[in-house]
């Protein structure tokens, strides 16, 4: 049996990038899939991916900045399929800018998904989570998984703003995996320096402050990685796995780097 057989899972942000991944992944491995993003057709793109090779999965848009949206799309997936076992809040935003630069405006657009619409999901996933039976006797009610970084464990210059979300997002994952303890378990991941759009955004924005040519920001974070490659977003998929089945029903609480060793800690 596959290991995420049964399981209904909802990943936000999932049009792209690494909650593209960890949804295939989830797919692959047997869970039923809501795809969500504030994107409708990369989140429905991705949904007809996995009904492609068989899968089951639905499609919602979903701007997470709006906490009744997030409740919508948890309630949208125990509509559609009785229950919602693992929330993995994925999506983020990040903006490069020198400290000195930073406006009101811009640490609002960070905050306003990464830690204020990640901890509005997190508590619309738990208050309907606490509310059913555990998919098996003796393990947790429901899954939270939360997308931190890297980031958030330490000063960023250039992305102070994201830094501290990220942070934000770390500090939440342990008030959940205590405040839902002993039902839910609540951990995040730390991704490192991935071959997204994200990071491509950050290049073209960090070499346009800085003047160096277009590629040259992200060529040179690459030298800091121990295992020496490019980290790719299906990299995080096995430890979304991992956070999301049985084989993690005594882990809660914990913030995983997955960087290709550039943190050890
Ligand atoms: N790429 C990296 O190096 C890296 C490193 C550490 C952490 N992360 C984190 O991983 C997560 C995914 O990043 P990625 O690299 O795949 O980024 P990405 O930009 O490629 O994809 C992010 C997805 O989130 C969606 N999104 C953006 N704002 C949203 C909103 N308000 N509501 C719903 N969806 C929204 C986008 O449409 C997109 O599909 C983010 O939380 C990011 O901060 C990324």
């Amino acid at each position: 049996m596959s290991t995420l057989a049964g399981c209904i899972t909802l990943v936000t942000g999932a049009g792209r990038g690494i909650g593209r991944a960890i949804a295939l992944r989830y797919a692959r491995d047997g869970a039923k899939v809501v795809a969500t993003d504030i994107d409708a057709e990369t989140a429905a793109a991705v949904a007809q991916e996995i009904r492609s090779v068989g899968g089951v999965a639905e499609a919602m848009r979903c701007d997470v900045s709006d906490p009744a949206q997030s409740a919508a799309a948890v309630d949208f997936a125990i509509d559609r399929f009785g229950r919602l076992d693992v929330l993995v809040n994925n999506a983020g935003v990040v903006r490069v800018q020198p400290f000195l630069e930073v406006q009101p405006a811009d640490w609002d657009y960070v905050h306003e998904v990464n830690s204020r619409g990640l901890f509005f999901a997190v508590q619309a996933g738990a208050r309907r989570m606490l509310t059913q039976q555990p998919l098996a006797p003796g393990r947790p009610r429901g899954k939270i998984v939360n997308v931190a970084s890297i980031a958030g464990r330490s000063g960023r210059p250039m992305f102070a703003a994201y830094a501290a979300s990220k942070a934000a997002a770390i500090s939440v994952t342990q008030s959940a995996a205590l405040a839902f303890a002993p039902d839910l378990t609540v951990n995040a991941i730390c991704p490192g320096i991935v071959d997204t759009e994200m990071w491509r955004k950050i290049d073209r924005e960090w070499t346009s402050h800085d003047g160096r040519p277009v590629g040259s920001a992200w060529k040179d974070r690459q030298k800091i990685i121990p295992l020496q490659r490019p980290e790719q977003a299906e990299d995080l998929a096995g430890i979304a796995a991992f956070f999301a089945g049985p084989d993690s029903d005594y882990v809660t609480g914990q913030a995983y780097h997955v960087d290709g060793g550039v943190l050890m800690a």
